[in-house]
């Protein structure tokens, strides 16, 4: 199992703007989800840990290994990141030779690079566009392809940086379960996102990012019981969550189906 260790990160891309503050943070394989404003920090959070970004100061350690210390190749097969915009990342001219890219560079044979590819392919629903130029598709389907490559590289940390942009409830619902396959292979997966609901529903720990430094971290329920640290962060809370709220409840409900149970609770013991 993966373990990122991130020991007092600071980064700036000019001197003077400090932009991730005294980072620290243990990853591992919990499902867990990066939340902040537009402009926390998170995508440069993700490039460090990736390795495309330099720390200023402070260490990234994975599995204990300092990342400075590993080659670019060493970390492209071992980290997989979708970046939050697709068109920073395409730039093959079909489909299937874009999702092939990444698993040949990390020298997969050719047969097993086209399983993965095929497969991947098939999990985001994009089978049958394989001939396709992915500029002649939509934005939806070009993160699609973006996911898809990372996918297709098995890497044992999956990272991906705003997953749901541009899709629609079907395609949410597959990214989902995509995300869940990935958890039950073992595999450490980061995901950044905006969509509140979706982290209720898919993530036990959350890492809340405000002006480049660490507001919350914990379990997920914890992290949204606070609301006013969030609103610090302009962060909404799940619908779920704000219902209850709203409807008086002292706890704090992450889905229906956890209110539905906690209610049926309830009723059994009002009936015993
Ligand atoms: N290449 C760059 N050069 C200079 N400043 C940058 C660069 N990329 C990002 N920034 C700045 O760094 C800060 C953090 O940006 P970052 O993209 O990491 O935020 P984010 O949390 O991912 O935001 P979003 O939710 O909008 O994707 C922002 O103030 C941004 O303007
Ligand atoms: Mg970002």
């Amino acid at each position: 199992m993966a373990e990122i260790k991130i020991n007092q990160l600071n980064f700036a891309y000019d001197a003077n703007i400090p932009i991730l503050k005294d980072i620290s943070l243990i990853l591992d394989s919990t499902p867990t989800a990066i939340i902040g404003q537009n402009g926390a920090g998170k995508t440069t959070l993700v490039k460090l840990l990736k390795g495309l970004l330099t720390p200023s100061s402070g260490e990234i350690l994975l599995n204990g290994k300092n990342i400075k210390d590993l080659t670019v190749a060493q970390l492209a097969a071992y980290i997989g990141l979708v970046f939050q915009n697709p068109n920073d990342q395409i730039f093959k001219s079909t489909v299937l030779e874009e999702v092939l890219f990444g698993p040949l560079n990390i020298g997969m044979s050719k047969e097993k690079a086209e399983e993965k590819a095929r497969e991947a392919l098939r999990l985001v629903g994009l089978e049958n566009q394989i001939n396709e130029n992915p500029y002649d598709l939509g934005l939806s389907e070009r993160k699609l392809i973006a996911i898809a490559s990372i996918l297709a590289m098995d890497t044992e940390v999956v990272i991906l940086d705003e997953p749901t942009i541009a899709q629609d409830y079907a395609s949410k619902e597959k990214i989902k379960g995509i995300i869940r396959k990935l958890y039950t292979q073992g595999k450490m997966v980061l995901t950044i996102i905006h969509d509140m609901d979706f982290v209720a529903e898919c993530f036990e720990r959350t890492v809340v990012l405000a002006q480049g430094k660490v507001l919350l971290d914990g379990p997920t329920k914890e992290v949204f019981s606070k609301e006013d640290k969030l609103k610090e962060a302009y962060l909404e809370l799940p619908h779920v969550t704000k219902l209850c709220k709203q409807l008086g409840y002292s706890e704090t409900y992450l889905t229906i189906e956890e209110l539905v149970a906690a209610e049926e609770q309830i009723l059994a013991l009002e009936n015993v």
